[in-house]
């Protein structure tokens, strides 16, 4: 199975309450961002079917969703109903280059820790450059080095604030990292870090 076919088949087998990232309310992403921006464009890369897009957009963000999960978006926009004409949509996979407008805040929750190649990663970091103009922010969400070792069948590498900002190279100002404790639907916690960069 591809990565595509990995996603989707997660996507059309398990309900939302079946996922370990479910959930309710995504208060540090919301917390962060709202830090960076009030107001602009974001893009929630591998936002799968999360509410944060539409929290951003009832309070006056402009937001597009990336996912390389067509299933994953599909079940976004028929949750959302008519709201989902006002998000932009885009099926991709966040390292094979795809063509993006430029944005004031970036967010990934539980995306950038899945690519374990140093080519996947250099690939992001290169978008990440031509995505986020200067002044712009990254607002990026991983496993702490106390957390899940696999997530979904698949390894992930683990980080702490410097980790990602030596992954995101000197172009990148870490302004502050934050921990956070996931509850999985299922009880479960899991430890999580998400990083603030702005760039220079
Ligand atoms: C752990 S889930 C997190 C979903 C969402 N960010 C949240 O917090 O609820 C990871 C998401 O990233 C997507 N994904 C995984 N690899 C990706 C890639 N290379 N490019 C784009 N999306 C990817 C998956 O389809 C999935 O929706």
């Amino acid at each position: 199975m591809n990565k595509k076919e990995h996603w989707d088949s997660i996507y059309l087998s398990k309900s939302d309450e079946d996922l370990s990232w479910t959930q309710l309310e995504p208060l540090m992403s919301l917390k962060l961002i709202g830090e960076a921006r009030s107001s602009g464009r974001v893009i929630d890369v591998g936002g799968g079917n999360s509410v944060l897009a539409e929290r951003l957009l009832d309070r006056g963000y402009t937001v597009t969703v990336l996912d390389i999960s067509e299933a994953a978006l599909e079940r976004a926009r028929k949750r959302l109903g008519a709201k989902a004409s006002q998000i932009h949509w885009i099926a991709a996979d966040i390292s094979s280059e795809p063509n993006l407008e430029t944005f004031d805040v970036w967010h990934d929750r539980a995306v950038f820790h899945f690519l374990t190649a140093p080519g996947d990663r250099a690939a992001y970091q290169k978008l990440l450059l031509q995505t986020l103009p200067a002044g712009a922010h990254a607002v990026i969400g991983s496993f702490a080095l106390d957390g899940p070792q696999k997530c979904s069948g698949l390894e992930v590498q683990r980080y702490d604030g410097p980790m990602f900002a030596a992954e995101l190279g000197s172009q990148f100002s870490l302004l502050k990292t934050e921990s956070e404790i996931h509850i999985t639907p299922w009880g479960k916690q899991q430890s999580f870090q998400f990083s603030l960069f702005k760039r220079v």
